[in-house]
């Protein structure tokens, strides 16, 4: 008799940033949506398990504006935010719904109910959790409660850089670095309501502890999330467990 040893695939987290859907650019998103639809349903038809936690983007930083004027405290900012991430995870999720993608039915508010969700559903979509950090972190999270060694990142800028390139023309990219080199980074302070940076330090410091490589990539460029999901080369920047 031969036996067929059972191959275990690990599931594919993903912190898909809210800056991705585009509210403002309709021409392109609808682009992106589709290629993001087409990418879901062959991932899913290969037997394998996605894990997509969306950020908040446009609608948590207009929500979160527009609470300042009259909420002072960070919790009470971090839950508004809470509340755009999961209402841009629910417009992922009914558009994958919609073409038969067998995805969760209800938006789960914590790793753990995430990570159980994958006994009925091949993909499974979620927002933030608690304040205090983003979705990044969320992410990082999920990887390490779905027993994934890697989780994607993917941002709006192509790598990450030793100082934000937006401001110093000479900063320098990286292919490949280390959690640590990256948590020199970012830094070790949460970020505040709707603040934002390439990876949020507290994803970072989670990473650590939990031993999870991280692919920080342009995720407006699906073929490169495409290429980071199959394990091949990506342009991005890989960042390794020291
Ligand atoms: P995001 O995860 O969207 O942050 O959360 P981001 O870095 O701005 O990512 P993009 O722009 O979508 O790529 C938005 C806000 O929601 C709150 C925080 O205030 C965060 O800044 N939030 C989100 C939480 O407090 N906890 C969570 O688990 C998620």
């Amino acid at each position: 008799m031969v036996y067929v040893q059972p191959v275990i695939m690990p599931t594919h987290i993903i912190a898909l940033g809210g800056s991705l859907l585009r509210p403002e650019e309709a021409e392109m998103r609808g682009i992106w949506f589709g290629q993001l639809r087409q990418m879901a349903v062959h991932f899913e038809g290969n037997g394998r398990k996605l894990g997509i936690v969306v950020g908040g983007g446009l609608a948590a930083r207009e929500a979160i504006k527009l609470a300042k004027e009259t909420v002072t405290e960070s919790y009470r900012l971090d839950s508004i935010g809470i509340m755009a991430t999961r209402l841009n995870a629910s417009i992922l999720q009914q558009s994958l719904i919609e073409i038969g993608c067998n995805v969760n039915s209800e938006i789960p508010e914590t790793t753990a109910s995430a990570s159980e969700m994958f006994e009925s559903y091949d993909i499974v979509i979620m927002g933030g959790t608690i304040p205090g950090h983003t979705t990044d972190a969320v992410a990082v999270e999920l990887a390490r409660d779905c027993g994934s060694p890697h989780c994607v990142i993917a941002t709006n800028v192509s790598h990450v850089y030793d100082s934000d390139p937006r401001k110093n023309p000479a900063a320098k990219k990286f292919d490949e670095i280390t959690l640590s080199k990256l948590a020199q980074i970012t830094g070790k302070d949460a970020q505040g309501p709707g603040e934002s940076a390439v990876v949020d330090p507290i994803a970072v410091k989670r990473a650590i502890e939990f031993g999870i490589r991280l692919a920080v990539l342009d995720g407006r460029n699906l073929s490169i999330l495409e290429d980071a999901l199959e394990g091949r080369p990506f342009v991005g920047t890989l960042v390794k467990v020291d």
